[in-house]
């Protein structure tokens, strides 16, 4: 599978996915990071990686118009699954469903509890002891597509909304890959995973 990450920002988690794709046995690579911010740190890391780059900014554009942009260029690169990885930006329904069961988010909460941002403060003012993260598949609504994986994470005494997040972004590196890799191989590449390890018994 080719996988096209989607960030504004840090990059940690297109990071994490990215390093886990070296994996031999990894059913997927990353065929483009794109940013709708041209100054987001993660592209800097993703050039350095030798990783192709697609950076536009989206003021003054139309959302429709903005995201036609994207997915001509997420088809450029061949691109067959879409993770977004701290995209802050929402999707037009037509994106949403041309890319319907293969693009899949990550959030900082056990949703469906949390959805949309200021997240750790709403824990730590509910009192809660117990937060982590979601994997989802992106369907129209915000943070509210289907299932695919979860990290559960405490809650410590003292914890401040920056404390909590990094921890919980520890979560998110190791749960990310893990679930793309499962989605990817669930829709096909289990031939492409079969043929790699033929390939290395002969
Ligand atoms: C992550 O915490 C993710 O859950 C949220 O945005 C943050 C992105 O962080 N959707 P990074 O850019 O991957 O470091």
């Amino acid at each position: 599978a080719r996988v096209g990450v989607l960030i504004s920002g840090r990059g940690s988690n297109m990071a994490a996915l990215l390093y886990a794709s070296q994996a031999e046995t990894c059913p997927y690579n990353i065929a483009i990071v794109v940013s709708n911010q041209p100054d987001a740190p993660g592209l800097a890391l993703a050039r350095a990686e030798g990783v192709p780059v697609f950076a536009a900014s989206h003021r003054g554009m139309d959302r429709a118009a903005f995201d036609a942009l994207v997915d001509d260029e997420l088809d450029r690169a061949g691109v067959t699954h879409i993770a977004l990885a701290g995209y802050m930006r929402l999707l037009s329904d037509a994106f949403v469903s041309k890319w319907a069961g293969r693009m899949v988010n990550i959030h900082p909460s056990l949703l469906p509890l949390h959805k949309g941002l200021h997240v750790h403060e709403a824990v730590l003012a509910a009192g809660e002891t117990v937060s982590g993260c979601t994997v989802h598949l992106v369907t129209p609504e915000l943070d509210d597509g289907p299932i695919l994986g979860q990290v559960r994470v405490a809650v410590l005494p003292g914890d401040t909304p920056e404390s909590l997040a990094q921890r919980i972004q520890y979560a998110e590196h190791q749960l990310y890959p893990r679930v793309l890799a499962e989605l990817v191989g669930r829709d096909g590449s289990a031939h492409h995973l079969t043929a790699q390890v033929r390939e290395r018994a002969f």
